[in-house]
């Protein structure tokens, strides 16, 4: 959720904290830190907000010559999003920046506080720094880290400095940490975006590894091996496309980018004889009766759409859990399933711990994600990337548009393996996939209807999205975009299920946005739709079908195929909730309230 940075060497710290953290800011936002050991004096500052505030706040130090600092951009788990809440925290001459929970944080905090040491915060992460003081008194740093290491359970990705040394030790278990070297400088993040240019040699940490970095050089060990070695994984130059050139938001300018994104994931991938998935070749299929596919909100939503596509072209068996449910419920877990992780950033929480159960349980595992050398794509047997670029907007756009797009590739592949589809048929749907990108085009006339539209649906009790078929996903992926970042209420439903009970809040307060499909279930839809609108709801269609008995109708192309309509209906459903976001004033690209990646449970 938080996103942390260190780095040791010769630079301007604070400039290289402050532009990391801005990197991470999607991550968390309301609150940012750094502290910096500088000439053997500490210098510490935080902010509650966005990171400018702490960018004035620190506008007058600058470190000179040889320093080391760490910094910290949170989303709020224990305690308030106050100053006193805000990383790093601190002890008497220690301080640590912490991503992830500390389970047993209040045990350790009575017996910190039966020993006489006063918290400055309500946070799960500070127990961390008293412990480590107390452990201090006896042993050397690096040993007390270790034992303090030893005390903590949970999730946590930490970087500790003390006012004795010139150290930055550091700990990874089920957060995200990396270590960049670049001549004599060492850079840490918990995203490569807050190094990308900085440095191109790294190591990423697995779990259970520790250690620490001087002017020297670095120290990683584990409880299995007392000297790992590093790495060397280097990284991509991405900078210049996560710039929003041009566009208002990061949000506009990946709605913008989905077509060009699209033509990317395809790339290679589709050819005249089939689909190539060298990722999956050999037989790693092999015995597989059926799959089961596990995610959380947006990429839950397309793991829905091709339980539609995999059931009807692969014939498979195929099941759908969110990864917080899927955690607990006691699954019954077959030998014969393969368990799809779907995941833009590959750092979840719910979704990797889902992916653990999996592998411990004996199951093929096979990872869809947008980010290389992320955690899930580490863990998971087989990963596919969605090469969708980096994704800045909170709320997620190119990313899903990329997966729907493996995951239907994904289907088509085991189609052919299968033949569960005739030669014609499979021509089809190849043809139909390299026409994707095009659909997804931002056309400028439905922009502009979407934009003009918008002002009718700012108030009002809440929204229906209603569709059928794999609509009812695209529905609540439409819901769950526009509650995100309008702030109003809005829920998805299949069309034919309002009359179940939902219908009942239908007045002309109701906004109900109807996808309208012309190739699935047309007839079906409409009719519900007809039973909405003799409640009077107020109702605006999305379809390439004229329908005069709409308050509002968002036109569309007419196509043969329903995937090609699923497109371009996406990317109606994300500018609408754009505009009515922007009309409302809010912060489009880091709404109220979320985080990018959500590492915790
Ligand atoms: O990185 P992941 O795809 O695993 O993230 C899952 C969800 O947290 C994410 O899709 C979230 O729902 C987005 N904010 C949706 O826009």
């Amino acid at each position: 959720m938080c996103g942390i940075v260190g780095y040791l060497g010769n630079s301007n710290t604070k400039e290289i904290l402050l532009n990391g953290l801005k990197e991470l800011e999607y991550r968390g936002y309301d609150s940012a830190g750094i502290a910096i050991l500088d000439n053997g004096a500490f210098y510490s500052n935080k902010a509650i907000g966005k990171l400018h505030n702490l960018e004035e706040k620190t506008e007058a130090f600058n470190s000179k010559g040889f320093s080391l600092g760490i910094g910290h951009t949170r989303w709020a788990t224990h305690g308030k999003p106050t100053e006193q809440n805000a990383h790093p925290h601190y002890g008497t001459d220690t301080y640590i920046v912490h991503n992830g929970i500390i389970e047993n944080y209040q045990e350790l905090k009575s017996e910190l506080e039966k020993g006489g040491v006063r918290f400055n915060s309500q946070t799960d992460t500070e127990v961390f720094v008293h412990l480590f003081e107390f452990y201090q008194k006896s042993l050397g740093n690096y040993e007390a880290f270790q034992k303090t290491l030893k005390r903590v359970e949970g999730a946590y990705a930490i970087l500790l400095i003390t006012k004795n040394s010139e150290t930055i030790y550091f700990a990874k278990e089920g957060s995200p940490l990396m270590l960049g070297l670049k001549d004599d400088e060492k850079f840490f993040a918990s995203s490569d975006a807050a190094v990308l240019g900085l440095c191109n040699d790294v190591h990423f940490f697995e779990d259970g590894e520790f250690g620490y970095v001087d002017a020297k050089g670095f120290h990683i060990e584990s409880s299995e091996s007392k000297d790992i070695a590093f790495q060397h994984a280097s990284l991509a130059d991405d900078k210049i496309s996560a710039q929003k050139e041009g566009y208002r938001f990061f949000m506009e300018k990946e709605i913008y980018e989905q077509s060009d994104v699209l033509a990317d994931t395809l790339r290679g991938r589709v050819l005249d004889s089939g689909i190539s998935l060298q990722e999956l070749d050999g037989e790693f299929l092999d015995g597989i009766n059926e799959i089961k596919l596990c995610a959380c909100g947006t990429s839950y939503n397309s793991a829905l759409v091709s339980s539609y596509l995999l059931e009807r072209q692969a014939k498979v068996r195929c099941s759908v859990e969110i990864a917080s449910e899927f955690r607990y419920k006691e699954p019954l877990l077959l030998k014969d399933t393969l368990f799809v992780v779907i995941s833009q950033s590959g750092e979840t929480a719910d979704t990797l711990e889902a992916l653990k159960m999996a592998k411990k349980a004996g199951l093929k595992t096979l990872a869809i994600c947008n980010v290389d050398n992320s955690s899930i794509v580490r863990l998971a047997d087989k990963s596919i990337l969605t090469r969708a670029g980096v994704e800045k907007g909170v709320a997620s756009t190119k990313a899903f548009a990329t997966q729907v797009a493996v995951l239907w590739m994904f289907t088509l592949f085991i189609a052919q393996q299968k033949s569960t589809l005739t030669k014609d048929e499979l021509k089809q749907e190849l043809k139909t996939l390299r026409a994707i990108p095009k659909a997804a085009i931002v056309k400028d006339e439905l922009h502009e209807k979407v934009k003009r539209l918008s002002k009718r649906y700012l108030h009002g009790h809440g929204f229906f999205f209603i569709g059928r078929d794999l609509f009812y996903p695209l529905a609540l992926e439409g819901a769950l975009k526009l509650k995100e970042i309008s702030y109003l209420h809005a829920e998805g439903y299949p069309s034919g299920e309002m009359k179940h009970g939902p219908i009942a809040l239908a007045d002309p307060e109701l906004f109900t946005i109807a996808l309208l499909s012309e190739n699935i279930l047309f007839e079906k839809t409409k009719s519900n739709m007809e039973e909405l609108g003799a409640r009077d709801s107020t109702m605006c269609c999305v379809s390439s079908h004229f329908y005069d008995k709409a308050d509002d109708f968002i036109k569309l192309t007419k196509y043969d195929h329903y995937m090609l309509e699923f497109y371009e209906m996406m990317v109606a459903t994300q500018l609408l909730s754009m505009e009515i976001a922007v009309r409302l004033e809010n912060d489009v690209d880091m709404p109220r309230n979320l985080a990018k990646s959500v590492t915790v449970e």
